[in-house]
């Protein structure tokens, strides 16, 4: 058969309530046109992320109710750590309640002041736990990663080349750790080949310096290498992800990804000393090691999950999925990044809207106009969330990016729910001429797209307000 199935049927459904065009406009202005800020109750197609919004499985649900909630030794902590250890190979594994959890235990422990951390492109989460240490946190990408319309097998590579010659001018003690992301989220998803993350682990290996997976989307990952990577066709995607574990000295998780949860994350390492450091730090705020923030059924779905993801069946779904919908919104016109990520699509809101400069935060107006049009919310990757603020003053260097992320959440939404989506977007992209820009009007110092909040943009009020860095709201 050609026809490739949602390899699963629906056992539980969750309704979705229907809402007009005059009710999200009175909903946007409530929310000073920040989608983050919207009732989910109020959205109809979620596409915000793919992080902990899964449909969990009958599997997971049954080991839910297997959870061992004692404080600490409790058995869902060795069934989970046993499975990640099979899977990932590393020899402590510290439970966290979220990715970032263990990002910021990681940073706390091996980030100094003046030191700079690579990685192919950090996430905010990342970017923001390594800057909070005092530390930089520098993407290295590839070029082809900044030209969304170019194709490339594997986007999310590093350019090991720069990271040479960064750590040969900086000496190896500036750089505690590099990372690589994988897939590449803040730049479409994009994977990182086996070849790139042996490379960099060459070049980090010669001068000492650890290698940690920013691990979320690891499955992803490993199926594009064996649907892409020469050698690696006749490998499971299971031995695929075992390489690649194989190759780093640790890694962080969040298993709100393809751990298919709807909460956790955690921390690998083979590094005694780093592990009790890092455990120190866990009890301190996340918990005791044996459930590091979470509960004990949580650690049980996670367990699940983790295997469930591997499952080459639904991969190929995933993936057939997430092409129909960059393939048809792309041949009706709409500029996306090429090709289509893992988790979600990209549309590259800079080529589709050029008529909105980034201070206007062009993403930021395409998210909106989708909700409008559809109650479809999606999120803006561009100079909302990545733009470079001045610390000290007012101004924001724009992001190298417009991007509009449609993420997929596992397992939820079916082929007419897609369909609808794509028409929603078409339809936007016909009139895109009338789409107008965004100002900021409030924005926290950091991780500023949760909560900032805009208003469309209006000459005659832009020029009399400050430019948009601000603690308190200046509208
Ligand atoms: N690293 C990457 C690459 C991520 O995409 C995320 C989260 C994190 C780390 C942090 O994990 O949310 O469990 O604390 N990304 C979500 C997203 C929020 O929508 O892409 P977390």
């Amino acid at each position: 058969m050609r026809t490739i199935i949602e390899p699963f049927r629906v056992k539980v459904v969750e309704p979705i309530r229907m809402t007009t065009r005059e009710e999200r406009d009175a909903y946007l202005k409530e929310v000073w046109y920040n989608l983050f800020l919207l009732r989910s109750e109020n959205v109809i197609i979620d596409l915000l992320t793919d992080s902990g919004t899964a449909a969990m499985s009958s599997e997971q649900w049954a080991a839910i109710m297997r959870g061992d909630e004692s404080y600490a030794g409790s058995s869902s902590f060795y069934r989970f750590e046993a499975v990640v250890h099979d899977l990932y190979g590393f020899k402590h594994i510290i439970p966290t309640h979220q990715g970032r959890a263990a990002e910021r235990i990681l940073f706390s422990v091996m980030c100094k002041p003046g030191q700079i951390v690579p990685n192919n492109t950090h996430f905010d989460t990342t970017r923001a736990n390594i800057e909070y240490t005092g530390a930089e946190a520098m993407d290295l990408p590839i070029p082809a990663f900044y030209e969304p319309s170019v194709y490339h097998p594997f986007k999310g590579n590093m350019d090991a080349e720069q990271l040479r010659t960064l750590i040969g001018r900086l000496g190896p003690g500036r750089i505690p750790l590099v990372m690589l992301t994988v897939t590449s989220n803040s730049g479409g998803g994009q994977p990182v080949s086996m070849a790139n993350i042996r490379e960099v682990k060459e070049v980090c290996s010669r001068y000492g310096i650890p290698l940690y997976l920013d691990a979320c989307r690891f499955a992803e990952n490993a199926y594009f290498i064996k649907l892409r990577e020469k050698g690696y066709e006749d490998k499971s995607v299971e031995e695929i992800a075992r390489e690649m574990f194989s190759l780093v000295d640790g890694c962080t998780m969040s298993a709100k990804k393809d751990g298919l949860a709807n909460i956790g994350g955690f921390l690998c390492t083979n590094d005694d000393l780093l592990a009790q450091q890092e455990k120190d730090l866990l009890i301190l705020t996340e918990g005791f090691p044996t459930y590091g923030g979470l509960a004990g059924r949580d650690l049980d779905a996670i367990a699940v999950g983790l295997r469930e993801v591997l499952q080459e069946d639904y991969l190929q779904y995933r993936f057939a999925s997430i092409n129909y919908l960059g393939r048809h919104i792309s041949d009706g016109g709409v500029p996306i990044v090429e090709p289509p990520g893992g988790h979600a699509i990209f549309i590259d809101a800079k080529a589709m809207l050029p008529h909105i400069p980034p201070e206007q935060y062009p993403g930021q107006a395409l998210a909106v106009e989708l909700y409008r049009e559809a109650g479809i919310r999606s999120c803006e990757i561009g100079s909302v969330m990545l733009a470079q603020r001045n610390p000290c003053g007012d101004g924001e260097k724009p992001a190298a990016m417009e991007l509009v992320r449609l993420a997929i959440p596992h397992r939820v939404f079916t082929q007419s729910h897609i369909d609808y989506v794509i028409e929603a977007i078409l339809q936007v992209h016909e009139r895109r001429e009338t789409i107008r820009g965004y100002s900021i009007v409030y924005q926290p110092p950091f991780l500023r797209h949760f909560s900032a909040r805009f208003e469309p943009y209006d000459e005659a009020s832009a020029a009399k307000r400050k430019p948009a860095y601000a603690t308190s709201i200046v509208a």
